[in-house]
């Protein structure tokens, strides 16, 4: 069952009725302002960081659900009717409801009383502000006489203290309405230099600030006295709770349409320009002024949006394809890129998962998330390197999370992931491959943010290897810390404790637990090294690696995950439960561990025969069914949720990969497509999330609701199936000498045609297949290539690219 369409030449999904099976979120803004928006105008805006910087309030897991959001309320002055044409608060009437989200931007649109409404939010660039841009259209044969009425509750900027502090912030709530425009300051009087704006482009008949003025007393968001009255109060918020709401009156005549715009904005001060006058405690809006006239102008904002447009345009170009299977073209020229992007922005921040409140930006995340985007952005790539790079211990360890806003790494969490540091020299090989800059590694980086102990970027990828070489374990296999990439693998934390985090707490001495998924990441990470650095004994410390992995990581028939406390296998079949994992099997294999012996392939049916299910591949099985303390957090969960055997997808594409490594593009592809959204869309009754981009899980066959997505938007399952569809399955992969290109496609298949902008240069690639094979013989305009990488033609923006397959 659907509940909307792709529309792909718009770049957007439309959803045709608003009653999803949960909230279908999107993103606005791009930059420094954000915020998610749902199909029916749910979500909350922020500057830069989502807990410290909120503007609007949003309610998480709140019945009705999805409630806070970006509302217009009309009401037809002559009957007393009103509606929201959102569909929500209200929930009634209206007809041809659809919302377009796309890239950047939401439009909802509806009919009710025979008014039109269509509602365009978006943020222009280099703005920190969003748009409601509102069309407003008399379809009657008669004049329409109508109230509008808009409406943002105010968060008090930190998120965490706003749902918790009352006794404090029930009372410290302040706002100035001058000219109808409502500025929120709340703080603003001590120590917070910055305020936010909410305008509008006509003008105001009258206004409210204070919440329970407008809603009226024991009153929900469906019907606020104010439109029911069809009568805003003029109330000004001390204390309690602020709010937002202009009240426009619109006289339509029959066909007429009239555009009403309105901005809401964060703006900071000077410290020493707070106020105007100086000394008293009114806010300075000198900086706001012209930015709230500039933006309640029609023809800017349209403007502003064709800008949006082009730029996204121009960010989806760097890479199109066209192969014989849509979901791919889609995932792959719009969806897959705009949720690697998003995963750039939010790490894992914000969104209907993650509350905004308790996360920082992952280490491990960013540095994989690069994979996603290094191609689309890559000046930004860089910064973000350097910035997580500035977070990493002088021993090459890492804080597993830094703040947004602060750059600082965070001590709450701290550190002892010691998959961490591994990950940068992956994202770090990948920024060079794609662009060949070498300069980035002598950038000079300090440790811990201290000034005084910089090093060129490639003594911190130095010391991130020798990190995991100075904590090996017993088996001389990587000690695994808190955890590693499965942060629910935790080995010495033996809690007992309810509600402790399984993530910071360790309650065993760390000196005996090893990850052979770390092994194999060593593997890969030290392979890199000797390819950045020319030297040869980063590929022997590689070798040593995969010597001892194969020697104490090998069960039998697939690769085992760890060793606990106590020296004993996990995912051996020496195990109760939990005897095999997708993971090591995925890295060991893309690590090149057991290619010659035929144990990459014996791991490969393994994982087919024991973890694959028609909705995905499952983390491990059997499932653990109680909690194993000496586990830690992926006991915890009920079979087949979370990291307890569902379909865990950021793991999958590493099966992709494998695949493709071992040939076999049919399997490659199945599992491709077996998780990607667009190819899931005709159940989403069953799979429940977004059919436009990947969630973090979907519930494993031990799970009575096998199928069902879970977590949507902010995961590294973004960034690994773009590589695992782009790099792997396509083939078009990045390397140091040119663009390589080695598809292992569906046999099916008989090739397809991609655009990739690389190194300033566009390579146009006709790949087709000619036999049953992967062998590829490629010509670059015309001349034979050696190989399978096409370097970098000098002196031309072009090159024609005919690849072979057979
Ligand atoms: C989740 C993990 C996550 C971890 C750290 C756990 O509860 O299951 O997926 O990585 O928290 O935030
Ligand atoms: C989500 C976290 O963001 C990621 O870092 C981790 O690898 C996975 N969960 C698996 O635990």
């Amino acid at each position: 069952m659907r509940f909307g369409t792709f529309d792909d030449r718009q770049r957007e999904y439309v959803i045709i009725r608003p009653d999803t099976p949960l909230p279908w979120i999107n993103y606005l803004g791009c930059e420094s302002y954000f915020g998610i928006i749902s199909n029916t105008a749910g979500g909350y805006s922020f500057y830069q960081d989502a807990r410290l910087r909120r503007l609007t309030r949003y309610r998480y897991n709140n019945v009705p659900t999805d409630y806070g959001g970006r509302y217009l309320y009309l009401r037809d002055n002559a009957s007393g009717d009103y509606w929201t044409p959102t569909w929500q608060p209200i929930r009634n009437g209206v007809e041809d409801y659809s919302c377009r989200h796309g890239m950047g931007y939401t439009i909802i649109r509806s009919t009710s009383n025979d008014i039109t409404t269509q509602i365009r939010y978006f943020v222009p660039l280099g703005e920190t502000l969003e748009i409601w841009q509102a069309t407003i259209t008399n379809n009657r044969s008669e004049a329409a006489n109508l109230s509008v009425f808009s409406v943002i509750e105010f968060a008090l900027w930190d998120a965490q203290d706003d749902a918790a502090n009352f006794q404090r912030n029930l009372n410290i709530g302040e706002v100035e309405i001058v000219d109808g425009v409502i500025y929120h300051k709340t703080e603003y009087r001590e120590r917070r230099d910055h305020f936010a704006y909410f305008a509008c482009s006509e003008p105001v008949e009258a206004f409210d600030t204070q919440r329970e003025d407008f809603l009226g007393p024991y009153r929900g968001w469906h019907e606020p006295i104010a439109v029911e009255e069809g009568r805003s109060r003029n109330s000004v918020a001390h204390g309690w709770s602020p709010i937002g709401s202009h009240h426009i009156k619109l006289a339509l005549q029959p066909g007429e349409s009239k555009q009403v715009i309105f901005v809401l904005g964060y703006q900071e001060n000077p410290r020493d320009a707070k106020f105007d006058p100086p000394g008293s405690s009114t806010v300075n809006k000198k900086a706001a002024l012209p930015i709230i006239a500039k933006y309640t102008q029609r023809a800017e904002v349209d403007r502003a949006f064709d800008a949006l447009y082009d730029y996204w345009g121009q960010l989806l170009g760097a890479l199109q394809v066209d192969t014989p299977d849509e979901h791919t073209n889609r995932m792959v020229n719009i969806w897959n890129v705009y949720q690697n992007m998003i995963t750039f922005n939010m790490s894992r921040s914000a969104s209907q998962f993650e509350s905004g409140i308790g996360r920082g930006m992952g280490f491990r995340d960013s540095t994989q998330d690069l994979l996603g985007f290094v191609h689309i952005i890559p000046e930004r790539a860089r910064e973000r390197i350097i910035d997580l790079a500035a977070t990493q211990f002088e021993n090459g360890g890492a804080y597993h999370q830094y703040q947004p806003l602060t750059k600082r790494g965070n001590d709450a969490v701290g550190g002892g992931f010691n998959d961490d540091p591994l990950w940068l020299i992956l994202g770090v090989a990948a920024y060079l491959k794609e662009t060949g800059d070498r300069g980035i590694l002598d950038e000079m980086v300090p440790f811990d943010n201290t000034p005084g102990t910089e090093a060129p970027l490639l003594v911190h990828l130095e010391h991130s290897l020798q990190y995991t070489l100075d904590n090996l374990g017993p088996h001389k296999l990587p000690l695994i810390g808190r955890a590693d990439w499965n942060d629910c693998l935790n080995l010495n934390t033996f809690s007992e404790e309810p509600g402790e985090s399984f993530q910071t707490a360790s309650h065993r001495e760390g000196g005996v637990a090893e990850s052979v998924f770390i092994g194999g990441l060593f593997v890969i990470a030290a392979h890199e090294m000797a390819a950045i650095t020319g030297d040869e004994s980063y590929n022997e410390k590689a070798d040593r690696m995969a010597e001892t992995v194969l020697e104490h990581g090998w069960d039998g028939d697939w690769f085992r995950r760890a060793y606990d406390h106590f020296g004993e296998p996990v995912g051996s079949k020496e195990c109760e439960e939990g005897q095999i994992f997708i993971e090591p099997q995925g890295i060991c294999i893309m690590a090149g561990i057991g290619f010659d012996n035929g144990l990459a392939e014996k791991a490969l049916k393994s994982v087919e025969e024991r973890l694959a299910t028609q909705h995905g591949i499952v983390v491990n099985q059997p499932a653990y069914t109680r909690y194993h303390v000496e586990l830690g957090e992926i006991s915890s969960y009920p079979p087949g949720y979370k990291e307890n055997a569902s379909i865990f997808c950021h793991t999958n594409p590493w099966i992709m990969i494998a695949a493709a490594l071992l040939d076999d593009g049919d399997r490659a592809f199945d599992y491709y497509t077996r998780i990607n959204p667009s190819a899931r869309e005709a159940i989403s009754e069953v799979h429940r999330c977004e059919p436009y981009v990947y969630a973090q899980t979907i519930a494993g066959r031990d799970a009575p609701t096998h199928g069902e997505a879970k977590n949507s938007w902010l995961t590294g399952t973004a960034a690994w199936n773009y590589a695992a569809i782009t790099q792997w399955i396509l083939g078009i992969r990045p390397t140091y000498g040119g663009l390589g290109i080695q598809p292992v496609i569906p046999s099916t298949w008989d090739g397809f045609t991609a655009e990739r902008q690389f190194r300033g240069v566009t390579f146009k690639i006709t790949a087709r297949r000619e036999g049953p094979g992967n062998k590829v013989t490629i010509t670059a305009n015309g001349e034979a290539v050696d190989g399978t990488v096409v370097p970098v033609p000098d002196g031309q923006s072009e090159v024609e690219v005919i690849v072979t397959i057979g």
